[in-house]
């Protein structure tokens, strides 16, 4: 089976983007491969966190992957920073990869802005550390929403980097890896501004909707959600993102065809389709938040999936740490 490997920060609560950008579809593909789902820790420290949250938000996403529907029959669940050789790797990685690599990142740029003065040297890192979680475990696909596209290329690019200094075209030094992006649902939209993400990072509660809303609170997100006063509902019109993107999440949310949708709303007004919208995505969410409850009140069951997680994917992570530091000719310790 080919390898899958794929990660979430733990940084406060996930939401639809999260979801049906990258986690839904990590579930509905994993029988078809061997998955690594990282809780990815040490990239939640690339802005100013608070320390008090960090274990808890972890806990939190490790439950979430579970409650989502990843499968341990399937997939290893596991915490970045309990296995060493991703910051080790890293390190290897930063001392090949040019600086203006780096520079040119969208997101470095993006969340850089809003850190001025403090921006730390791991924001610049982030996305080697990233290349590193992916090239561990030898991964074939990676499955992420758009946003992510830019961080892969650039894994790609030190993978071909990296062979091309020290290896040769039969024996690869690492792997190189594919990204795995849906056409549908790998950008999902801000709900309070159609040409805006929907983020973590956003200001307003009101701009998302988290997997963890009760009902009532995502009825009142989507009743005021931002929409336009044109008459009928369609996709893909530039001039109305709001209404393409919660045509969209009726669609993803709903397993609808496009043409299912644009069928039976086209001809809706906001008012009859904004409670339909509501009422897909509370069903959707509701046995998740059931599962969750449940996982989340037992520790010891996370611990123990986590720790049996952590000895698997540190198995094949030593290996592919060993074989970088062979290719690049250090000394082998007594
Ligand atoms: P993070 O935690 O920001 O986001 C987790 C996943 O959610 C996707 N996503 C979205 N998809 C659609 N619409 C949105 N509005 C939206 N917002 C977020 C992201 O694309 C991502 O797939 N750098 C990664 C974490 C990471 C990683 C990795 C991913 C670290 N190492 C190795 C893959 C492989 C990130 O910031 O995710």
């Amino acid at each position: 089976k080919q390898r899958v490997l794929s990660g979430v920060q733990p940084t406060g609560n996930l939401h639809l983007g999260n979801y049906l950008g990258a986690i839904r579809n990590w579930v509905e593909v994993q029988k078809n491969y061997d998955n690594y789902f990282c809780v990815v820790d040490l990239h939640a420290i690339t802005v100013p966190h608070d320390r008090d949250l960090l274990a808890a938000d972890t806990y939190k996403i490790a439950a979430l992957y579970l409650a989502c529907g990843i499968d341990l029959e399937y997939s290893t669940i596991f915490v970045q920073s309990h296995i060493s050789a991703h910051s080790e790797l890293t390190w290897l990685l930063n001392c090949i990869t040019p600086l203006n690599w780096l520079e040119r990142m969208i997101q470095f740029k993006e969340k850089a802005l809003k850190q001025g003065e403090n921006v730390s040297v791991g924001l610049l890192d982030y996305p080697v550390l990233m290349a590193a979680d992916i090239l561990l475990y030898d991964a074939d696909r990676v499955p992420v929403g758009e946003d992510q596209k830019q961080h892969i290329e650039l894994t790609r690019d030190i993978v071909l980097r990296i062979n091309d200094q020290f290896g040769t075209p039969e024996q690869p030094v690492l792997k190189l890896p594919e990204p795995l992006i849906r056409t549908e649902g790998a950008r999902v939209m801000s709900l309070t501004d159609g040409t805006k993400k929907m983020s973590k990072s956003d200001p307003s509660e009101m701009s998302r909707i988290s997997l963890l809303d009760p009902p009532e609170v995502i009825t009142k997100k989507i009743k005021r959600c931002k929409t336009d006063p044109i008459k009928g509902l369609e996709f893909d019109n530039p001039e109305r993102p709001e209404c393409n993107n919660l045509l969209t999440l009726y669609m993803l949310l709903s397993s609808k065809t496009k043409e299912e949708v644009a069928r039976d709303c086209g001809e809706m007004g906001w008012g009859q389709f904004k409670p339909l919208l509501a009422e897909t995505t509370v069903e959707t969410l509701e046995p998740i938040q059931e599962k969750y409850k449940k996982i989340i009140t037992d520790k010891g069951y996370i611990e123990s999936v986590l720790k049996e997680g952590r000895i698997k994917a540190e198995a094949s992570a030593h290996q592919v740490l060993a074989r970088v530091k062979t290719a690049l000719g250090f000394s082998v310790p007594l």
